[in-house]
């Protein structure tokens, strides 16, 4: 009769749903896309095999990779007129506020294929793939004044994407095979982690009807937040923070325990892995062998290993199961690769895109499949009656 309800704190309407794309065991730091171990993906795949076994379920045949790699290059310029959307769009925008505009807009230049004709629909599927590759390299060029590389037929995946960013007019080899590998593989990293918070939003806007590119374009945006794909950019920034600091760990560490202070450890902590994340023993690797193939060495890695060996020695992150994350050392090796700190996030969304392609077409093809419609637990107050404004 009051109205008013009590109700548990904790109750979230997680929105949980059943899926067949990626299974993570967060207490044994187990990942695996349709069953494969992320390891063994990184170890013997390209990033395409993995965007196709996401999508499709099965990894390619050589002839399927074959006619994939020709359709992604057919499908890897975007129209000119999009270019003239970069010369527009203001000078210091972030670059995932381009790649979300730039995103939706795609349905504006190439009409979303029919859902019903797979050879249409993986039409689509593989433009995307590879425009929003494109769009991330030419926002970038956009972004510090210099003239856009064209993607190239005879280059793959990877390669293509650090040609068309690092490649100019005066600069020569500006990338080697240990970076176009490691890309690789930081890339297939990120490719799916099953409901996190972006794959949510994708599956929501799409469960509305609304096409690929804007359920892509939602994605993005929550990919930018500082609290999931973000992170890597902020990692970096903290990083450099502490070492402008004095390289004080022990009150880094005080900070990220207090409650007074908001501040958390960056890349550390996730809400499925209370064990290590598979995907950060991976990106910690890989930072170290592109170090030594360009010869460098950088104190902040040396900064993030001491960081990660206080942390996981101190009682408060070890009863809260909190480790390292997939950000810790992405952020470290693309920033060794000279890929800029507010490309980070876009970076993880290059990745994540057939995770997300593939969530969009498995809750498009459920045949129980209805709009996403969390409930709440009203908490607000009883009925009342509108009195007049000279009575309130
Ligand atoms: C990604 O979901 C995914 O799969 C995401 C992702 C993907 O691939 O899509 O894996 C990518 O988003 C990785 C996470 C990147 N974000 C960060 O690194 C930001 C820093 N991390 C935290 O904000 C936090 O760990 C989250 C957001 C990642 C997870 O938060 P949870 O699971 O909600 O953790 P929680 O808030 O329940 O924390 C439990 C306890 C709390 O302390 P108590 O209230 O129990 O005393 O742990 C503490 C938290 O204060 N805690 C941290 C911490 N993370 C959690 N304390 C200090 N530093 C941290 N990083």
């Amino acid at each position: 009769e009051t109205g008013m309800i009590t109700y548990d704190p904790g109750f979230v309407n997680t929105g949980s749903c059943s899926s067949s794309v990626t299974f993570i065991d967060g207490e044994k730091g187990i990942l695996r896309y349709r069953g494969y171990d992320v390891d063994d993906l990184a170890e013997n795949c390209e990033f395409i095999e993995v965007a196709y076994l996401l999508i499709n379920g099965s990894l390619p045949t050589r002839e399927e990779k074959a006619k994939y790699t020709n359709l992604l290059n057919q499908h890897s310029l975007i129209h000119e007129d999009m270019i003239e959307f970069f010369r527009h769009y203001p000078e210091h925008s972030h670059p995932m506020a381009v790649l979300s505009a730039m995103a939706v807009s795609l349905s504006s230049f190439y009409p979303e294929m029919s859902e019903n004709h797979k050879e249409e629909l993986s039409m689509t599927v593989t433009r995307l793939l590879s425009k929003l590759r494109t769009i991330a390299a030419f926002s970038y060029k956009k972004s510090i004044g210099e003239p856009i590389v064209y993607p190239r037929h005879d280059l793959r995946y990877c390669e293509n994407f650090l040609n068309m960013m690092f490649n100019s007019p005066v600069c020569d080899m500006p990338y080697n095979d240990t970076m176009t590998e490691s890309l690789n593989k930081l890339l297939i990293i990120h490719a799916d982690h099953e409901q996190n918070c972006s794959a949510s939003v994708v599956r929501g806007v799409g469960s509305a009807g609304a096409n690929l590119y804007a359920a892509i374009s939602g994605g993005i945006c929550a990919l930018w937040g500082p609290l999931h794909g973000g992170a890597n950019q902020h990692v970096i920034e903290m990083l450099e923070n502490i070492m402008e600091e004095g390289g004080n760990i022990d009150k880094v560490l005080e900070r990220a325990k207090s409650k007074r202070s908001p501040f958390r450890l960056m890349g550390f902590g996730h809400r499925v892995y209370k064990s290590y994340d598979p995907r950060a023993k991976i990106a910690k690797a890989l930072c170290k062998e592109v170090m030594a193939s360009l010869n460098k060495h950088d104190p902040l890695l040396d900064l993030a290993m001491e960081l990660e060996e206080k942390a996981l020695a101190d009682p408060y992150f070890q009863e809260r199961g909190l480790y390292p994350n997939v950000d810790f050392y992405t952020g470290l090796t693309y920033r060794e690769m000279g890929i800029p700190t507010n490309m980070f996030t876009v970076m993880f969304a290059i990745g994540r895109l057939p995770g997300w392609i593939a969530q969009f077409m498995e809750m498009r093809k459920d045949p129980h499949g209805r709009i996403s419609r969390p409930r709440q637990i009203y908490t607000g107050p009883s009925v009342r009656k509108v009195v007049p404004i000279d009575q309130r």
